[in-house]
């Protein structure tokens, strides 16, 4: 923590989260030209998304408390993945975080873990985090899934819809001042769209009245190493966002 500040307040100069990120273990790579990456380009235009279904809490099918939050997602058999998961992976970070990550589901290091993001592609998010001038402990990290599948394959719809009571009764729970959806699946299953990613990205968007912002997952970023200053960007415009709700 950073002295009596609460949690997922920043600390640092504004640049300084770059030169974190470029001092992970992958190389960076800065253009020459500024990239256009989509509409808005990093200002903060809200796009709205209507909320699906219920409002956030309490409603039918969540849970109101973490204590019964947690004992059920740890024994659910919702889905087929309760079959070859070693264990449920819930969540972990603070309960009253003001910034939210979520990601799409555990793979074979959270599985075995039973904490999201611990693997190389965690080890990532963890320095976009401390870009950010936060901690691990900060903030609050789950996942659309809560258990991994087979071969990290991708999530199928229905495993998404089993699970997602756990994920909207974390988010009711936490109430973040803000949401970052980590990568492609996520983003699309939060905001119910097919929109390629490259158009989510750079754009506030609502998520049941909660800013959201996407940006790209660390596995991806660690194979294409060019998008990492994109990724910056969005967490600049995550930054923005939340000092504007303060
Ligand atoms: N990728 C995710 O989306 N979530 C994790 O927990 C790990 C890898």
């Amino acid at each position: 923590m950073h002295g009596d500040l609460p949690p997922g307040t920043p600390t640092g100069g504004p640049e300084a989260g770059l030169d974190r990120l470029d001092a992970m273990g992958i190389q960076v790579w800065v253009p020459r030209l500024p990239v256009p990456h989509g509409p808005g380009d990093g200002a903060a235009d809200v796009i709205e998304v209507p909320a699906v279904g219920a409002p956030p809490c309490p409603a039918p099918g969540l849970y109101g408390d973490w204590e019964t939050l947690e004992r059920e997602a740890s024994v659910c058999r919702r889905c087929a993945l309760h079959e070859t998961r070693t264990q449920v992976v819930f969540g972990v970070g603070h309960r009253a975080a003001r910034w939210m990550f979520i990601g799409e589901a555990p793979g074979e290091q959270e599985d075995l873990q039973g904490e999201p993001f611990v693997g190389r592609a965690g080890q990532l998010l963890t320095e976009m985090i401390k870009a950010v001038g936060l901690s691990r402990e900060e903030v609050y990290i789950a996942n659309v899934l809560k258990c991994r599948p087979p071969r990290n394959r991708d999530p199928l719809p229905e495993e998404a819809a089993a699970c997602e009571s756990y994920l909207l009764s974390q988010v009711a729970l936490v109430k973040p001042a803000l949401i970052i959806a980590v990568g492609r699946i996520a983003a699309q299953h939060l905001l119910k769209t097919s929109t390629p990613i490259g158009k989510l990205r750079g754009v506030v968007h609502d998520y049941r009245s909660i800013p959201l912002v996407v940006t790209y997952h660390p596995a991806y970023l660690l194979r294409s190493q060019t998008e990492k200053r994109r990724a910056w960007e969005d967490l600049k415009l995550a930054r923005k966002t939340v000092a504007a709700r303060a």
